[in-house]
């Protein structure tokens, strides 16, 4: 897992290897990662739009003449790059913090992100005022560690590789008893992310696709199930980078692929898709796009020259994805999930 989050986010080129089992947490066990149980349901994902409803934005949903005619298709974007923390990963944080029965709530959460994720558990913890945890890697993005410090998280580092992360995690949940919230495979937290496509769903009507990046799953198993809910017909795709394409290459041999050496700018979706995920994945029939950084670059300008709305990578994927694929989508009626908008413009704004 890797969820730096910003552009100039220094680029992995560490073998990430499949996580190994830790021990349980408080309230909700960490899922298996050879035999994933307790698939999210719909229901689940309408009790944690209830839950989370007095916290998160119910983000817009736009609309652009230009980019329509240029995709030639009728495309409508769920804006989470708007959504607080500039991330959907507030949405299964914020679920998977208010999941938890005070007594185990009051402990804290810990995570280990130095991206949208950590900042997202950061953001939801303080909204029932319980501590947070994250640790972060050396070597993480500035911007991002001062906004994780920012939303009151007690930061723990540790070296930049997955067994570093996963061992601190571990320990702090020792010494201080807060429960593991991990960014893809808890059940809550995918619960949580598929309230986006929920709220896209039920504000457009049915459609005839929708697109959702993919990084460790939690997204778009989330919006997979809704959108079987709610839409039975809507074929589900997930944008991966081409060089990260770990979950295109599982659903390819039919089996989860647990090793992979990262190489894209799209630094939100490095990591591996979880055992739940996958599972999720192919109980939904999820297709799985590649696509290349200078797409998502492309596509990426285009949705700041023409929507004036900052999204980033991770998150312009989507996009990327239905231009690449222009002829399956022609004339249909497209949702797009726009995950993030998290970009670090220090570079942009840095004074001489
Ligand atoms: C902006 C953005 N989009 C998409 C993703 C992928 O989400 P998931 O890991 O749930 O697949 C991430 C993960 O960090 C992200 O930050």
């Amino acid at each position: 897992m890797d969820e730096t989050g910003s552009i100039g986010a220094r680029r992995l080129a560490c073998v990430v290897r499949a996580r190994v089992s830790s021990a349980p947490v408080p309230t909700r066990p960490e899922p298996s990662v050879s035999a994933p149980t307790a698939l999210p349901q719909f229901a689940d994902i309408e009790a944690a739009a209830a839950r989370i409803a007095a916290h998160a934005q119910r983000t817009p949903v736009v609309r652009s003449h230009s980019l329509d005619a240029l995709a030639g298709a009728e495309i409508h974007f769920k804006c989470e790059n708007l959504q607080r923390g500039g991330a959907f990963k507030f949405r299964g944080a914020c679920n998977a913090v208010w999941s938890l029965a005070q007594a185990v709530a009051e402990r804290g959460v810990v995570t280990h992100s130095s991206g949208n994720h950590g900042a997202a558990l950061a953001l939801a913890a303080r909204t029932r005022s319980i501590p947070a945890h994250v640790v972060v890697p050396e070597g993480a993005v500035e911007a991002k560690l001062a906004g994780i410090r920012a939303y009151g998280a007690i930061v723990h580092r540790c070296a930049p590789t997955l067994a570093a992360r996963e061992e601190t995690a571990e320990r702090v949940r020792q010494e201080t008893g807060a429960t593991l919230v991990h960014p893809y495979t808890d059940p809550a937290v995918i619960a949580g992310q598929g309230t986006a496509a929920m709220e896209l769903l039920r504000e457009t009507g049915p459609l005839d696709a929708l697109i959702a990046p993919v990084g460790g799953g939690g997204l778009i198993g989330g919006s997979a199930i809704a959108t079987r809910a709610l839409s039975p017909h809507t074929a589900v795709y997930a944008a991966e980078p081409a060089g990260a394409a770990d979950a295109f290459e599982s659903m390819r041999r039919a089996e989860r692929v647990t090793e992979l050496v990262p190489n894209t700018i799209c630094d939100g979706l490095r990591g591996l898709i979880g055992a739940v995920n996958f599972a999720l994945l192919r109980q939904y029939d999820v297709t799985v796009l590649p696509i290349d950084d200078s797409e998502t670059k492309a596509a990426m300008r285009l949705l700041w020259e023409r929507l004036k709305l900052i999204v980033e990578p991770s998150s312009a994927i989507a996009f990327a994805a239905l231009l690449r694929h222009r002829e399956r989508f022609a004339g249909r009626r497209v949702g797009i999930i726009l995950s993030g908008g998290n970009v670090d413009l220090d570079g942009y704004f840095r004074e001489d």
